[in-house]
């Protein structure tokens, strides 16, 4: 049975966001903000997955206790895939030229992805997550899930987090920003992620 989880992330907005999901299964999630003994783990791998299994297992194997580690981003199409695992700190890579923080990253990202988009036609993009479940010594599992979309002319709306006030899912006239947290979830990547995740865990018995 599966009571307690560590969500392997310090970022508030997507920790929320998994608080909500996992709310109707009465698990408790922790982050690493709980954790007292702290380690840092670097996303220096080229793909999603080959960075959220490198945090699953060093978290799991040091705190041995389960983790769910997520990496997700933002792909765009006409910048051929870009930011993708560069989208936390894409304001700062070479690509495209650096952007200055006025305000925080997740403005300057944005600031850059516009930049960069400024008359392309093409704005399409989707955002991608990619979770892995560990649980030392038991099992390990990934799942996927995709939102697909285009990019906006401006920001708009101030919920969500990261690039959500530049992305309009597909079938909608509104960011995700503009979505009531319940709404962002049922069609989210993470959402999709993690409900696939749930799934296979009843499955092998995990008793969610
Ligand atoms: P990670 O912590 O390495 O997975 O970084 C993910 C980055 O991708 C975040 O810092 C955001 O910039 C972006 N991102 C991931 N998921 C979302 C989302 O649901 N909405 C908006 N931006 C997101």
């Amino acid at each position: 049975m599966l009571d307690k989880v560590l969500v392997a992330t310090t970022n508030r907005g997507k920790l929320r966001e998994f608080r909500e999901i996992f709310s109707q299964y009465g698990i408790e999630i922790i982050s690493l903000d709980d954790m007292e003994q702290k380690i840092s783990v670097e996303e220096d791998r080229k793909t999603f997955l080959e960075n959220a299994v490198k945090k699953a297992k060093t978290y799991g194997d040091f705190y041995n206790m389960p983790v769910i580690a997520e990496d997700a981003g933002l792909e765009v199409e006409a910048l051929g895939g870009y930011p993708g695992v560069y989208s936390a700190r894409f304001y700062s890579i070479d690509f495209g030229g650096k952007e200055e923080i006025n305000r925080d990253k997740d403005e300057a990202n944005i600031n850059k992805l516009l930049r960069l988009l400024k008359d392309k036609k093409n704005r399409k993009a989707r955002f991608v997550s990619i979770v892995v479940f560990y649980s030392p010594e038991n099992t390990g599992i990934w799942t996927e899930g995709y939102c697909y979309g285009t990019i906006a002319e401006k920001p708009v709306g101030d919920k969500g987090f990261g690039y959500d006030p530049i992305f309009i899912p597909e079938g909608y006239n509104r960011t995700m920003a503009q979505l009531e947290p319940e709404e962002k979830n049922r069609i989210s990547h993470r959402g999709k992620a993690v409900r696939k995740l749930i799934e296979i865990l009843n499955k092998l018995s995990f008793q969610i």
